[in-house]
């Protein structure tokens, strides 16, 4: 057993999440996370929201709250979304939280001791109606490269370019709209991200041979290109104040204290609980601990590059990222997402419409790892209808039905193990071993795959075996047919569990059995585990595991959520 620290990227407070949000890095990360606790480790699950920085601001602003109320009420709302998806954080905490300000501090402090930061003095817009500086999205106006209207003074939304605020043509004040606009001499914390090359190229090496591709090559081609200096304080009021003489009036930029977040997050984690004070034997000479992030792309660079050269200049041992798992992006029909226009679903309505674990499943069986994949409810129909309906739900319903009517609501007794029994064992047994392999390499849709023809598998046997008919002939054949059947739902439930919580749960109450009960993943042994639930067993029939999508339904909900139009 080993200790393995998980973290998912912080989703901006600002907003709610939808589903490219959802499979872009919370759940997956929560998959891992209970796919490892399935496998004996002791895990460490943290995430939270990302609050501070303009868009908070902004958003506070159109609100008409103050800011700490607005990030409080969407904090909930992330958190009550994250918890109808069944995501088993140990901590979803927040950025702005009294914890992470103190371990802000703290870094900053070792940094600043140790030579890495510097003052500069850059030119910035100033708004004079607005009386004040107008960092990143506080600017609006012509992106220089695409002639866009409406880009913001961080980023061009339209092609994507990252900006200056004082590259914009036609600036203007996002607060105002006013046009009366200086460019202005203003002072600021520069991390001195050039001295930390050598190191940082160094600790890079030592990862090589187990990070993946994408994350690798990112790295290596910014390294490649040179780091620059980071600006990390803004001319804003929402913020952690700098605590530097000259300064006072200035805050750390948003992309400084969020990943100081995840340490943040778990002393907000420890300081709940005194079990769990010992928050650094997660975080600080932390040597039995491996770490694991779990992010979208864009965010690889900061996780790569800014935030592990932050920690090296503490000249402390924190705990650095072992693995990065960076995720593609997930489009809706093809295109975007947009609340505003209405297309697209999000996380909040989704559970609504269907259990968290139809989506689930259906996320990560069609996760945007190599490339970028597309949501439609066609598909996403024909999933739950086929996959988890036809496959999975019937052979349940099925296997249970048939049971309680010909021979009791028991597991039947029976005779010994045939050659196709066998087999199928064998068969099983190396799918498992293989899903068991791919979720360990996260790689998850093939992990999905493999889970998928276990399910299959288990209708081929009925198939093949037609205990419906062999029971006239040779009851006892029939009832050990059954009996390895009624196994087989158990051992689907078990090992399903990581992707759907919920279903899993509900298969395995049909035999009064709870989650404590199920066994670990590691050394899972079909041979074994298909003799777990012994001959006179109660079982109870209850309810299909998965309800169908009727084409009227999918009508429906194409309609309601913009699918219809482009
Ligand atoms: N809020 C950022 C985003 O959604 C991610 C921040 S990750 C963190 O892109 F580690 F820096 F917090
Ligand atoms: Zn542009």
């Amino acid at each position: 057993m080993s200790k393995i620290l998980i973290t998912s990227a912080l989703p901006y407070v600002n907003g709610v999440p939808h589903l490219g949000h959802m499979v872009g890095c919370l759940l997956p990360s929560d998959v891992y996370a209970r796919f490892m606790r399935m496998m004996g480790h002791e895990v460490l699950y943290i995430a939270g929201t990302d609050e501070h920085g303009t868009p908070s601001e902004v958003g506070a602003i159109k609100e008409g709250m103050a800011v700490e109320d607005y990030c409080t009420k969407y904090h909930n709302r992330h958190k009550q979304t994250y918890a109808d998806f069944e995501l088993s954080f140990d901590c979803f905490g927040r950025t702005s939280s009294a914890q992470n300000q103190e371990m802000t501090y703290h870094i900053f402090e070792q940094l600043d001791k140790n030579g890495y930061i510097e003052e500069r003095t850059i030119k910035q817009l100033y708004s004079v109606d607005d009386a004040r500086f107008l960092p990143d999205r506080y600017v609006t106006g012509t992106c220089p490269y695409c002639g866009y209207d409406k880009a913001r003074g961080d980023q061009c939304e339209n092609c994507t370019k990252v900006l200056d605020p004082t590259e914009l043509i036609n600036p203007r004040s996002t607060i105002s709209g006013s046009t009366n606009l200086e460019i202005r001499e203003t002072k600021h914390l520069f991390l001195t991200l050039p001295k930390l090359e050598g190191k940082l190229d160094a600790w890079l090496k030592t990862k090589e041979p187990f990070w993946p591709d994408v994350a690798y090559s990112i790295a290596r081609k910014w390294l490649k290109e040179g780091l620059k200096e980071r600006c990390i304080t803004r001319d804003l009021k929402w913020g952690f104040p700098v605590p530097k003489a000259g300064f006072e009036d200035k805050v750390f930029y948003v992309w400084f204290d969020a990943p100081i977040g995840y340490i943040g997050i778990t002393k907000q984690w420890a300081d709940a609980d005194p079990k769990n004070r010992n928050w650094k034997d997660w975080w600080y000479d932390a040597k039995d601990v491996r770490h694991v992030e779990f992010m979208g792309k864009d965010n690889v660079p900061y996780h790569a590059i800014s935030f592990p050269a932050t920690l090296i200049g503490t000249e402390e041992p924190w705990t650095q990222v072992d693995y990065l798992k960076g995720m593609s992006y997930l489009t809706y029909e093809g295109g975007k997402f947009s609340k505003s226009a209405n297309r697209g679903i999000f996380a909040e309505d989704a559970v609504k419409e269907f259990p968290a674990d139809y989506w689930r499943y259906w996320l990560m069986a069609n996760a945007p790892e190599g490339s970028d994949s597309s949501f439609s409810f066609d598909l996403f129909a024909a999933t739950v209808n086929k996959d988890l309906n036809g496959v999975l739900g019937n052979f349940a319903s099925r296997v249970l039905k048939m049971t309680a009517s010909k021979l009791g609501e028991e597991v039947p007794a029976g005779g010994d193990m045939e050659a196709v029994d066998r087999e199928l064992i064998a068969t099983l047994q190396e799918k498992i071993d293989n899903y068991i392999k791919y979720m360990n390499e996260m790689e998850f849709r093939k992990a999905l795959n493999e889970l998928r023809a276990v399910w299959v598998e288990g209708n081929n046997y009925i198939t093949v075996t037609e205990p419906w008919s062999v029971i006239k002939e040779n009851p006892e054949r029939a009832a050990a047919i059954l009996r390895i059947c009624i196994n087989l739902i158990r051992i689907f439930a078990v090992i399903s569990a990581p992707i759907m919580p919920q279903i899993s749960k509900a298969a395995l109450a049909k035999f009064g059995l709870e989650e404590k009960d199920m066994p670990s993943l590691k050394d899972f042994n079909v041979a074994k585990e298909i003799e777990a639930l012994k001959p006179g067993h109660k079982f109870t029939v209850g309810d299909m595991l998965f309800e169908r999508i009727t084409p009227e339904r999918l009508e429906e909900l194409k309609n309601k959520y913009g699918s219809n139009k482009q």
